[in-house]
């Protein structure tokens, strides 16, 4: 539906008022009425670049999901202001590791004594306390575009990784970008008594995979592929990293965020495309690119429901409140946990590549 007039130019407005002491970032899965007052659009490791890189900007208003914003917290100055404009945009999967679950995890191998060989590497998509965590043990975080490059790292440091808390990002790079078996991997289940794995299982695995997903991408399945493949000779199938490992694996190609749009701004007029990532950013790329036959990979309609919380009205009230001098729905984190997470995180930011 197209954008209200009257909220639109509310939000210009507030935007020009405010001038340079705002930055906006906008995450590729939020809706069009938002993100076209974004400053820069982006994937997870693209905006917490970016976010890093603004020291001016007195406030960075974040239109993404709560642990986005906690992470540009911690990578800005301690005098800039994150603003997430409804509070409620969080993520199903992040929730799925909880600090005190990930050190009974810990505990667990601890006992084992293979915690020291062990290094604990978390996906973004997690709270500041799984990232304190992380960079309290020697960790790295990563996002969907430098998984491989963080387990590389990983795999110098220690023999063991636990990944956390998306399997399928885990499984899909251990195994399609790294080389190991589906064998090498384990799944720790945080509500079974450690983690519902047997103590040889523990010790024998190179991968131990927490038992998380995302609700959006884990909605893909082989059929999706399949019938999509029948119903459209010639498509190209391109899926992102945190989809099933049958389905990446069925699929043409996989990437980031960032990569499915290079990968559909480079390729030629005529070709189709089917998509396995969030809808609103389907739509978008289908609408920028009429001469590609671009549509979504499932019939069913997939947004993310915590990512759409964010809309026009929201973002006006977050602007319009800084127009008054009222911060709103500020993130931050506390100085301890963001210490330690911004060491996992700059380790992140220090990759080769
Ligand atoms: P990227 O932005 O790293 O592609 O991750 C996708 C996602 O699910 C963000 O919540
Ligand atoms: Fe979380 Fe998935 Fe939504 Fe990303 S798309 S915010 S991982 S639920």
């Amino acid at each position: 539906a197209p954008s209200d007039p009257d909220l639109v130019a509310r939000a210009t407005a507030a935007k020009a008022k405010l001038g340079s002491k705002v930055f906006v970032l906008g995450h590729h899965y939020q809706r069009d009425e938002v993100i076209q007052f974004a400053d820069v659009t982006g994937d997870s490791f693209k905006l917490a670049r970016e976010a890093a890189a603004r020291p001016d900007a007195e406030y960075i208003v974040f239109c993404g999901v709560h642990f986005m914003a906690e992470s540009a917290d911690i990578l800005t100055t301690d005098t800039q202001r994150v603003i997430l404009p409804d509070l409620a945009a969080g993520c199903s999967m992040a929730d799925m590791a909880v600090l005190g679950q990930v050190e009974a995890a810990w505990d667990t191998l601890t006992e084992l004594g293979i915690a020291g060989e062990t290094v604990p590497v978390t996906y973004m998509n997690s709270s500041a306390d799984i990232k304190g965590f992380v960079g309290r043990n020697g960790g790295v975080v990563c996002t969907s575009s430098n998984a491989k490059r963080a387990l590389d790292w990983a795999f110098e440091q220690g023999s063991k990784v636990l990944f956390l808390p998306d399997q399928h990002l885990g499984r899909n790079t251990a195994v399609l970008e790294m080389g190991l078996s589906l064998d090498d991997c384990v799944l720790y289940d945080p509500h079974k008594p450690g983690g519902g794995l047997t103590p040889e299982q523990l010790r024998d695995a190179k991968m131990i995979l927490w038992r998380g997903h995302c609700s959006v991408h884990g909605r893909f399945t082989l059929d999706s592929v399949n019938d999509v493949r029948e119903r459209v000779p010639g498509v190209n199938v391109l899926v992102h990293p945190e989809c099933r490992h049958e389905v990446v694996t069925a699929a043409d190609h996989v990437g980031s965020t960032e990569y499915i749009i290079k990968t559909i701004e480079a390729a030629p007029a005529g070709s189709a495309w089917a998509l396995g990532t969030e809808l609103n950013l389907v739509r978008r790329l289908a609408l920028a690119h009429p001469d590609k036959q671009i549509m979504f990979l499932d019939k069913a309609v997939c947004y993310c429901s915590t990512m759409n919380r964010i809309d026009l009205p929201h973002l006006v009230w977050a602007l319009e409140e800084l127009v008054a001098g009222r911060v709103v729905n500020q993130i931050t984190v506390d100085a301890d946990t963001a210490h330690h997470a911004r060491v996992a995180l700059d380790q992140m930011l220090a990759l080769p590549g």
